[in-house]
């Protein structure tokens, strides 16, 4: 195992990312390309537009981590790709990279479930976690708490019944006129170390429903209608048509007075929001992580640990919160370097590397397959 070099392909949103893992665990290379910039400027992902990002640099990067772990492609043993979930469009730039490759080297090819990716790359940064372990990954377009017992045997305990964590954070920030040339998870993290958490009245989702299911399109709406009762500066509507590329018609609503402009009044509220959204979304985050384990230590009893994974766990607030529920269940809290958090290339790598040893691969696609196949 410890002479695999595998290189692993993320395309499923808006990063184009790619890495070398060795089998030992090693990081070779790892390389992301953020299309953060198109995002800010248009609002949103575009599934067109982030297909026509991703084709734009996936050539670029993946060359970029050969160089910089020093290797071509002939160097590799397998290569990892995230089949899904998430943008089709998008997920096949990567698909179609993985297969060249493969194809052109003789390669085995590994396809990649995105969210088990984040789940085990815990097992790459922390070499003693071993099944059966508890996950709650969090991103921005899905919530999903599991019981790991095995590789590729996930009981799945609770999921978003609407919108992912991520989600709240990402439109949190743009209604409060943050700056989103990096997501949205960040900028709201910063603003909400000057807020008062208390200042603000928002109720938990789903109190009643005893369950480890997620929702957060109330506490999304309760925080836009606080921010419109406000009624400062805040709510200047400016409603612009913006079009990208020609003849790609998209309607941009922009409507926050940027953050920066804002007079120190109107920012000490927009902290106040922030920080106050910020502490129930990971409220509800800790209350289903604890029923969580409660659930899974009645199914494996050596459960030791609480992986959290996932772009919001990134988030320094959301890795203290939870390392306090896990103490108090007398279990240990494992959470990847925030670089590991976010989507990444490293964690394809890596979840190729456990499945290839598993004997999990498919065999190498033919060298001259027509460019429609997949
Ligand atoms: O896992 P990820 O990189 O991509 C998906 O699979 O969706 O997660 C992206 C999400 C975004 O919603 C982003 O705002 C959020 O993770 N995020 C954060 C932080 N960093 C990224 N949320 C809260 N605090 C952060 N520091
Ligand atoms: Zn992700």
């Amino acid at each position: 195992q410890d002479d695999l070099i595998v290189l692993g392909i993320e395309t499923s949103c808006d990063d184009t990312a790619a890495a070398i893992v060795r089998g030992n665990g090693e990081i070779l290379s790892q390389v992301v390309s953020s299309q953060a910039d198109l995002l800010a400027q248009y609002g949103g992902v575009a599934p067109k537009m982030a297909e026509e990002a991703h084709l734009q640099v996936i050539d670029k990067v993946v060359q970029e981590a050969l160089d910089k772990a020093k290797l071509t492609e002939t160097n590799l043993s397998a290569v990892a790709v995230t089949i899904g979930p998430g943008l089709g469009l998008c997920l096949r730039v990567g698909v179609r990279k993985a297969r060249e490759i493969a194809g052109s080297c003789n390669l085995p090819i590994i396809g990649v479930h995105h969210m088990e990716a984040h789940a085990l790359v815990a097992r790459l940064t922390e070499r003693e976690l071993q099944f059966p372990f508890v996950a709650l990954l969090i991103s921005g377009g899905h919530n999903l708490l599991i019981l790991a017992r095995d590789l590729g045997q996930y009981v799945q305990l609770g999921t978003t019944i609407d919108d992912a964590v991520g989600e709240a954070y990402d439109k949190t920030a743009k209604w409060l006129g943050l700056d989103l040339r990096r997501s949205g998870g960040p900028a709201i993290e910063e603003l909400a170390r000057e807020g008062d958490a208390k200042s603000v009245k928002f109720s938990t989702p789903m109190k009643q429903h005893k369950d480890c299911n997620f929702s957060y399109a109330g506490l999304k709406t309760q925080v836009r209608l606080a921010i419109e009762s406000k009624n400062i500066d805040l709510w200047s509507a400016i409603l612009a048509i913006n079009f990208y590329p020609p003849n790609f018609p998209m309607l941009c609503s922009n409507t926050t007075i940027p953050l920066s402009s804002a007079s120190s009044e109107d920012r000490r509220i927009r902290a106040d929001i922030a920080a106050s959204f910020q502490r129930v979304a990971v409220l509800h985050l800790e209350e289903r992580c604890e029923r969580a384990i409660e659930w899974a230590l009645k199914i494996e009893p050596s459960v030791k640990h609480l992986v959290v994974s996932g772009g919001v766990a990134s988030n320094q607030y959301v890795r203290s919160r939870l390392d306090q529920v896990v103490k108090k269940n007398s279990l240990q809290l494992v959470c990847p370097p925030p670089c590991l958090c976010t989507d990444n290339g490293v964690m394809v790598a890596w979840t190729g590397i456990e499945n290839f040893c598993m004997g999990r691969f498919d065999p190498p696609p033919p060298a001259d397959e027509p460019e429609d196949i997949v």
